[in-house]
């Protein structure tokens, strides 16, 4: 009952923010489903050409259509078991963004974790296609994990892990509002240092838990991963 009842109010809140939207600009159409589905239409040339972006909860067969996506070498791909689990435990934290004819945009995967004021929400891989990028796409769904964050599992923060050359990919996190928490070394495959990013939810409202470390950590010190 109450699970409805959360959905409920994330509809209602879409409503606001999509009107909001739709006023500022005329030429974008904003549907919401009952079933958390959104679908934005960008109107172009005299309305003849629709283009839809839908955003919604990752299925087990997105798994098999995902490749285009995960070409990318800055995208992490990992063995189905992992995929699965995930689905399998925090499927509120797997969107997928989907364009015309189901093809799928970009993916965003996360869980929550911790204890104490540990307690935070992570992103383990956010990715969209190369055609699809700088279209706001990695920010709205960063966008919803963090609502889900806050709003289901009340956490402290949200943190995630970034190889520290992959500049796009900071720069988009650093607009968002995420800090640099701290630095991994070898972190990725045990050449590449990793940057250990976070940003506070509402919960921790002196902001402790994104105070930076002054010294890197190694991969075995990290508490989580
Ligand atoms: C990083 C990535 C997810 C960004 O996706 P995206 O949908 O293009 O990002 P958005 O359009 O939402 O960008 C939001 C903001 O981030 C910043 N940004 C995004 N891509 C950027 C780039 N290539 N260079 C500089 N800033 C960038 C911009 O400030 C952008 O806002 P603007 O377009 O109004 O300037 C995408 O480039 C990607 O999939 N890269 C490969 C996988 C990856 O690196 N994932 C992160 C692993 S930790």
């Amino acid at each position: 009952m109450r699970e409805r009842e959360r959905e409920r109010e994330r509809i209602v809140f879409c409503y606001f923010v999509c009107g909001r939207w739709c006023s500022i600009f005329p030429l974008l159409q904003v549907r919401i489903y009952r079933e958390g589905a959104i679908h934005v239409a960008y109107i172009r040339g005299k309305r003849r050409k629709q283009e839809m972006t839908t955003i919604r909860r990752f299925r087990c067969t997105d798994l098999l259509r995902m490749s285009h996506v995960n070409l990318d070498h800055l995208t992490e791909t990992f063995n189905m078991s992992f995929y699965l689990s995930y689905l399998a435990k925090w499927p509120d934290y797997c969107l997928v963004a989907e364009g015309v004819n189901n093809h799928m945009m970009g993916y965003i995967m996360g869980k929550a974790e911790g204890r104490g004021e540990s307690w935070h929400g992570h992103v383990t891989a956010v990715t969209v296609a190369p055609e699809y990028r700088r279209q706001q796409l990695a920010k709205k769904l960063m966008n919803l994990l963090e609502e889900v964050t806050e709003k289901t599992y009340n956490a402290y923060f949200v943190d995630l892990f970034v190889r520290a050359s992959n500049a796009p990919a900071i720069q988009m996190y650093q607009k968002l509002g995420y800090v640099i928490y701290r630095r991994v070394l070898r972190y990725y495959s045990g050449e590449e240092d990793g940057l250990d990013m976070r940003k506070a939810m509402p919960r921790d409202k002196d902001k402790k838990s994104i105070i930076p470390l002054k010294d890197p950590v190694t991969p075995e010190e990290l508490e989580y991963d």
